[in-house]
């Protein structure tokens, strides 16, 4: 039976199951030629199934090892049981509980796989308008999915020599024939936050033109959340849209779940563009924790003890760095980054690479405290 089942799994595809097969090596046996348990709790190669192997400092992906809560955990049991079903009105319960805590209709919340899947969206419906305008560095990995298919492409603005998004240089590039307008606030990978007077300000100048999209993933994370989100400014009416993430704060990158914040337009156009079918699973993992406060405020306090501590050691050896304002650190060793990335990965602790030409920065991110002290403690053996 184990075997059976083992047997579909790999004949399933996932994790390169066919190339295993093709080697010849047994489905039911993995790459160090042990009989695979079931459940599997390896990939073909020896890998853990889900998450990072026990041995490595998982420090490159922005993800928060401190979640899922207990609150959401109960509610996946629950899900996992209901899993014959498709999700129904689900979504509707979440909407409602986002709704009223940002005070706007549930009709302005467009729930996604994942906040990437909004972003997606929302490149592929903006960029055949226009180009999207964005910092030459932030998250583009939505934007790119729309330009690799034809249908944007990004006009990438330098930032200012402190790395900062030049809210200026940007405004100064907008037209009413720009697609869209793509911040992240705050940004990765730099961690930083606009001021808010500002940014409130350009946001609402350049909404005027056309719209414009703030990716608040981070933005729980951010010493005065409510004080830097762009939020009012849809609650104004203006052309404006928020995507935030249970993948950051609530610890569920791998639940995938994210919403938008927007016109009951917009958030139509969304759900319509968007892929896929929100998960059972996870939308009520979502209804679970997102007014778990215990959590969210256990949660923030592990990553800005961890944040802490980077800033601290980066400190004592010297090294600048971005006073970050989420669960990553973009500091410069002295070394370039894709060298820091190997001497550390030999050691088991894995951070960001290097990102497009910026070689002198790196960046690493809030995990487990245990990993980040790992990491603390290599850095200087390194550079
Ligand atoms: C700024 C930013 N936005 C959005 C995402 C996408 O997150 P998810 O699709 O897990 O919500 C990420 C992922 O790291 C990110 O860094």
């Amino acid at each position: 039976m184990a075997f059976d089942i083992s047997r579909r799994f790999m004949l399933a595809g996932g994790f390169g199951a066919s190339a295993t097969l093709a080697a010849g090596c047994s489905a039911a046996s993995t790459a160090t030629g042990q009989q695979a348990a079931f459940p599997p709790q390896t990939t073909p190669s020896g890998n853990a199934l889900l998450g990072p192997n026990p041995d490595i400092a998982q420090l490159s992906r922005n993800e928060n090892p401190y979640g899922p809560s207990e609150s959401a955990l109960k509610m996946i049991e629950y899900a996992g049981k209901k899993g014959a079903y498709y999700a129904g009105e689900a979504n509707l319960v979440l909407a409602q509980l986002i709704a009223e805590r940002h005070g706007v209709s549930p009709e302005q919340i467009a729930i996604t796989t994942g906040s990437g899947e909004a972003l997606s969206a929302i490149a592929l419906i903006y960029g055949p308008k226009g180009p999207i305008v964005a910092p030459r560095l932030f998250w583009d990995t939505t934007a790119l999915y729309a330009a690799n298919l034809g249908m944007a492409t990004i006009d990438r603005v330098p930032l200012t020599p402190d790395m900062k998004t030049d809210l200026a240089a940007i405004e100064a590039k907008v037209t009413e024939s720009t697609g869209l307008v793509q911040l992240c606030n705050p940004n990765n990978p730099t961690g930083l936050v606009a001021p808010a007077d500002e940014m409130k300000a350009t946001v609402k100048r350049l909404a005027a033109k056309t719209t414009v999209l703030v990716d608040e993933a981070y933005m729980e994370l951010a010493d005065d959340p409510d004080g830097n989100t762009c939020i009012d400014l849809v609650k104004e009416g203006h052309d404006v849209i928020i995507a935030r993430t249970f993948s950051k704060i609530y610890g569920m990158a791998g639940i995938r779940v994210g919403y938008t914040i927007s016109s009951p337009e917009i958030a139509a156009k969304i759900r319509s563009t968007a892929m896929s079918w929100i998960s059972g699973v996870g939308l009520a993992a979502a209804i679970g924790c997102y007014n778990d406060t215990a959590f969210l405020d256990y949660s923030k306090a592990k990553i800005v003890e961890a944040r802490d501590m980077v800033a601290t050691t980066c400190d004592a050896l010297g090294m600048e760095f971005l006073p970050s304002q989420t669960n990553f650190m973009y500091f410069k060793s002295g070394l370039p980054a894709n060298d820091l990335h190997e001497k550390l990965a030999a050691r088991n602790i894995e951070i960001r690479g290097q990102y497009m030409d910026y070689a002198d920065w790196s960046r690493v991110s809030m995990g487990k405290i245990e990993d980040v002290e790992r990491f603390c403690k290599a850095l200087p053996t390194v550079v």
